[in-house]
């Protein structure tokens, strides 16, 4: 019988994620098929019982739900529960477990680039991306400076996940920041500032003046590939990494929880390219 994958989120808006998935089976000649199945809050329900049912094998979940599908789990694993979010949810045979792929792709994402560990970020945002990115750097043994327009959620986000770090907050308009940045080797980007489709798709969260060769600026945004960030950072010389590898790193790790296969990820990531170029 077929297996069936799925992406649910709530808008689902225009996703990628059936078009590699489905590539990566494909190519393992794995007889499953992705779907997305845009999903409301009050159908969570659905979806789980599509699981226990064996109607569905797995499922990635994105926003809203990946905070509120937590509960409907049997367990997840330590790293979904320190992010309290989970992206990747899969019916075993003793029950539905939750993770967080997140976490993996953005340290994966920097291990590729050949980023040094143990060094001055700066990390924007404090929403659920910059949660998974905060463990990830404190994984590497990253120092890290939160950046976010609303402090407090910046310093709430210390106080959840890395309490005895010693991490600063700051606020993204502070005067302070262009030099922050500047001594900053890493700037990792969750804001949605630059994203189509976002609040700002125009704008860069950093000045200009912020970046300089020698850096590293990793923007999570995929749409566009090159975000007003990412241009400013090559202009000045920066080595950019953008969100697309991101994007499909965690939907890899997801793959291998799933099948227990290696995924093709160079598969993943021309059809992913090629889905985002068509849309
Ligand atoms: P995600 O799950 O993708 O991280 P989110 O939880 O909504 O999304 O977080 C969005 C992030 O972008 C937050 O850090 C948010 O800042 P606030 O905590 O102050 O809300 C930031 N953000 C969104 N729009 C912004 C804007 N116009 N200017 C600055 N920051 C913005």
């Amino acid at each position: 019988m077929t297996d069936r994958y799925a992406v649910i989120g709530y808008p689902l808006g225009h996703t990628i994620s059936p078009a590699f998935q489905q590539a990566a089976f494909d190519h393992l000649n794995i007889d499953a098929c992705y779907e997305a199945i845009e999903t409301p809050p009050d159908q969570i329900g659905q979806r789980l019982d599509d699981l226990r049912s064996g109607r569905l094998s797995g499922l990635n979940v994105t926003i809203p739900h990946k905070t509120g599908i937590v509960a409907g789990l049997d367990r997840v694993t330590d790293t979904a529960r320190l992010t309290g979010a989970v992206n990747t949810v899969t019916a075993t045979h003793d029950g539905l477990e939750g993770d967080n792929t997140d976490v993996a792709a953005i340290q994966e994402v920097l291990r590729r680039a050949n980023v040094p560990t143990g060094i001055d970020c700066l990390l924007l945002g404090a929403g659920g991306a910059a949660r998974a990115a905060l463990v990830a750097l404190s994984r590497r043994g990253d120092r890290v400076t939160i950046a976010n327009r609303t402090t407090s959620n910046a310093q709430q986000i210390v106080r959840d996940l890395a309490p005895d770090s010693g991490f600063n907050t700051i606020a993204l308009d502070s005067p302070s920041m262009t030099a922050l940045a500047h001594n900053s080797r890493l700037i990792v980007n969750t804001t949605s500032i630059g994203m189509h489709g976002g609040p700002a798709p125009d704008r860069s969260p950093l000045p200009d003046e912020a970046f300089h060769a020698g850096q590293t600026v990793f923007d999570i945004v995929y749409r566009p590939t090159t975000t007003p960030l990412l241009a400013a950072a090559a202009r000045a010389g920066a080595t950019c990494l953008g969100g697309l590898e991101m994007l499909i790193l965690q939907g890899a790790h997801s793959f291998q929880i799933w099948t227990g296969r290696k995924p093709p990820f160079n598969v993943m990531l021309a059809a992913g390219r090629q889905a985002l170029e068509a849309s």
